[in-house]
């Protein structure tokens, strides 16, 4: 649950430029309206004043993606995108009624300082009022799946989208899509070995096909026939196993930074020297070498915190977790006829900088399945929906939004 209720506003004729747009300065005043008027119905606007404490605004990020008018009526949506000890980050989403279309998505990033102006840890009503800290906030449920019980978020009500994390990150690896979608009900699991999921006895425990049969006995524990399913890369090539094993409860595909081709000799060979690090030196040694090709320059020169929570996520991948995975990623088969017949809606994404399945790869794979859109999230690498989350959460928006009512 977030903690901000919705708030509804109006646009005033004074809000909008000489074209009768909602201007820039005036889309920040609403956005500073929607979280005082949510702060007036929850714990009160003397929140901060009571806690001797003031939220100063240190950087607002804004996409604009459609104009609005005087007189429209604006819904906002207000998430806690993430919480440290001093800060806070806010995500808006910003929609009109009338026909539901998205007019902006903006993070803020908030600093808790005392009168002298000093940043101050958060005191705890304010804590409490914003909800438990970390990125990944939220208490997963355990679904036991047979051999081990595998740790599943749960969030919100709507057209449910299960997402499927890469190699080797975790389900916090969607914590942006979790936060907000707030029309779907977004779950995101840890694959077996993985994070808070359970590491089954026996090395025979990973493959694609148990992977694939995980994802579908987590729908059954949820009482969920069809859903979107939604994978970054390696849940990309999990989900095409499950496409060939149980394509009924396919309502949708999104395919982010993934592709059909299974590994080449000399791919192979790398799974089985990094097969040999992970089972000899460990997590940190595993992702030190894959990190240089996973995030895009822009991403790593700027968002220091995302190179963090990668490193972050391969850590909480058991060893046996890692060799189980590297062994299915090397065994996989193609997946391009498997593609070919696809006949639900299809979204494809792929970081404009991503090195493991490029935007030529994206797009290839797209033709494959009819009508499939594709797009290109730019200054994003291989995990487009972390690197870029207000890009890849627009397209992902449009996309559930646009799907037909089963
Ligand atoms: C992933 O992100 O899941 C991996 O890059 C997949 C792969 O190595 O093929």
């Amino acid at each position: 649950m977030t903690p901000f209720g919705t708030v509804e506003l109006t646009v005033y004729p004074y809000e909008c430029d000489a074209f009768g747009h909602l201007n820039q300065a005036a889309l920040l005043t609403l956005l500073e309206r929607a979280r005082w008027d949510a702060l007036a119905r929850g714990p009160g606007m003397d929140l901060f004043d009571r806690n001797g404490v003031w939220p100063a605004v240190r950087k607002a990020t804004i996409e604009y993606h459609a104009p609005a008018f005087a007189r429209d009526v604006l819904r906002v949506e207000t998430t806690v995108a993430g919480r440290g000890t001093t800060s806070m980050t806010l995500r808006h989403v910003v929609r009109r009624i009338s026909d539901d279309a998205g007019i902006a998505e903006a993070e803020m990033v908030f600093v808790c300082i005392d009168r002298l102006g000093r940043a101050t840890p958060i005191p705890e009503e304010i804590a409490r009022f914003l909800g438990p800290r970390s990125s990944g906030g939220h208490q997963p449920i355990q679904v036991p799946v047979g051999d081990v019980e595998l740790a599943v978020d749960v969030r919100g009500e709507g057209v449910p989208v299960l997402f499927v994390h890469g190699f080797p990150f975790d389900r916090t690896v969607w914590r942006h899509q979790l936060a907000t979608l707030s029309r779907a009900r977004r779950i995101a699991l840890d694959l077996r070995g993985v994070g808070g999921s359970g590491v089954p006895p026996g090395a025979d425990g990973y493959s694609l096909s148990r992977y694939a049969d995980d994802l579908v006995a987590v729908l059954d524990a949820l009482g969920v026939r069809e859903a979107v399913l939604c994978g970054l890369s390696m849940g990309g090539y999990v989900i095409f196993e499950l496409l060939r094993r149980h394509p009924e409860r396919v309502r949708a595909l999104i395919l982010a930074d993934t592709k059909p081709q299974a590994d080449s000799a000399d791919a192979k060979r790398g799974r089985e020297e990094l097969t040999r690090v992970a089972a000899q030196q460990g997590q940190d040694a595993v992702i030190e070498r894959l990190l240089p090709q996973l995030l895009a320059p822009a991403t790593q020169a700027t968002q220091p915190e995302v190179a963090q929570q990668v490193r972050e996520m391969a850590r909480r991948w058991s060893v046996p977790g890692l060799v189980g995975a590297l062994r299915a990623l090397r065994d996989r088969p193609d997946s391009t006829e498997t593609l070919r017949g696809v006949r639900v809606p299809t979204l494809v994404l792929v970081g404009s900088d991503d090195e493991i399945a490029p935007p030529e790869t994206a797009r290839a794979m797209a033709q494959l399945i009819p009508d499939a859109q594709c797009h290109v999230v730019p200054a994003a690498g291989h995990i487009a929906p972390l690197e870029q989350p207000l890009a890849a959460g627009r397209l992902l928006a449009d996309f559930l939004s646009a799907l037909p009512f089963p």
